[in-house]
């Protein structure tokens, strides 16, 4: 096991049997320098630095069907919203008053945002935000809209690949394929997005050989942005009854993510911090430096419920914001207001 940590550690390598072996043999002792190593690794690239990106969660309007999703399609329970242009406009205002240069549009699948739409109000954004990053996170779409989204000034796309098992794929997400999914990460790359991707743990049925092949898939396609949170179970989906994943099994992939993946930004997750209230902390002290407030206006905030009992829904964008800063500032953290890029990163077109 000390091999291993190392090994890991030092040249940012495992194998999926070793990765499997790792994970049987962690004792409370060794997981402790699983994280230490892991936030050294992240000070190595980005100091002590924990970049914040303001959320607009725009539409809860979705296609998909995705069987552990709050909002998906065959939930009607939930009260469907979308967000003017006027409005995401406002909020991302409201959210560069605060000091916010970096922005994700995030929402379900929901096709009435076509790519005219989308493009109109990425240039309305860049427009009066020119300093200010832009990141999509809206799902699957064409190669011609990914490549649309750039030309108008997209930087960064966000697609978790939720599992890189494609049987475990395929059995949570009737009508989607594993092979689009993959393909659409690949074409976001080659067009020059920063990309970001990431998966859930604790669904059902997943193994160590499942979460250690989420690891090596991550090693292999070096994201620039990873997101890994822990899978809430939704009492009008499926799986319901699940158990679900906890927060330490989540931060020990998000350890081993860092030392997999040393230059990526990955968030400490909402849903960690829904799971804990320290939760997002504690991401932090295991090698997350990224904290992403919500900014979507406070009358919608409770119908974007991908889970339940999310946290910060009466929070004005003001508290959150100095919510977040006292909290990451008091774990010993200096809060990064700047777009964020990846270390590595320059665009070229
Ligand atoms: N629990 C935790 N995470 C979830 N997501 C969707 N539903 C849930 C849930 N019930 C995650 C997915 C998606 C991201 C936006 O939220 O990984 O990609």
């Amino acid at each position: 096991m000390e091999e291993l940590l190392n090994q890991l550690y030092e040249q940012n390598v495992l194998t999926k049997e070793e990765i499997i072996y790792f994970l049987q043999h962690l004792t409370p002792d060794l997981t402790k320098r699983l994280f230490r190593l892991a936030e050294e690794t992240r000070k190595k690239h980005y100091d002590e630095n924990v970049f914040l990106r303001g959320l607009i969660e725009f539409s809860n309007f979705c296609k998909q069907d995705c069987m552990y999703c709050g909002l998906r399609r065959s939930n009607s329970n939930v009260e469907r919203y979308r967000l003017s242009e006027e409005e995401i406009l406002e909020c991302a205002a409201e959210g560069y008053h605060l000091g916010y240069r970096s922005f994700v549009l995030q929402s379900g699948e929901d096709f009435r945002f076509t790519e005219d739409l989308m493009i109109q109000i990425v240039r309305s954004l860049k427009l009066r935000f020119p300093d200010a990053a832009i990141t999509l996170s809206i799902g699957e779409r064409s190669e011609a809209f990914f490549r649309a989204l750039f030309a108008a000034g997209t930087d960064r796309y966000l697609l978790r690949h939720e599992t890189a098992s494609r049987s475990l794929y395929e059995s949570l997400h009737p009508g989607m394929s594993y092979g689009n999914r993959m393909n659409c990460l690949h074409t976001l790359r080659e067009i020059g997005y920063q990309v970001g991707t990431g998966f859930m743990v604790g669904l059902p049925g997943q193994t160590y050989s499942h979460l250690a092949e989420d690891l090596l898939f991550l090693k292999e396609f070096h994201p620039e942005m990873i997101g890994i949170g822990p899978f809430i179970p939704h009492s009008a989906t499926p799986l319901k009854d699940a158990v679900g994943g906890t927060v330490q099994d989540t931060l020990v992939m998000i350890a081993m993510a860092r030392l997999l993946v040393p230059d990526a930004l990955m968030p400490a997750t909402t849903a960690m911090g829904t799971l804990d209230p320290i939760g997002r902390e504690k991401a932090l002290s295991a090698g997350a430096n990224v904290v992403m407030p919500i900014l979507s206006p406070l009358k919608v905030r409770k119908k974007y419920a991908l889970y339940e009992n999310k946290i910060c829904m009466g929070d004005e964008p003001s508290h959150c914001r100095n919510c977040i800063e006292l909290r990451i500032a008091a774990s010993g953290y200096k809060i990064e207001l700047s777009r964020g890029d990846h270390c590595n990163f320059t665009r070229t077109t």
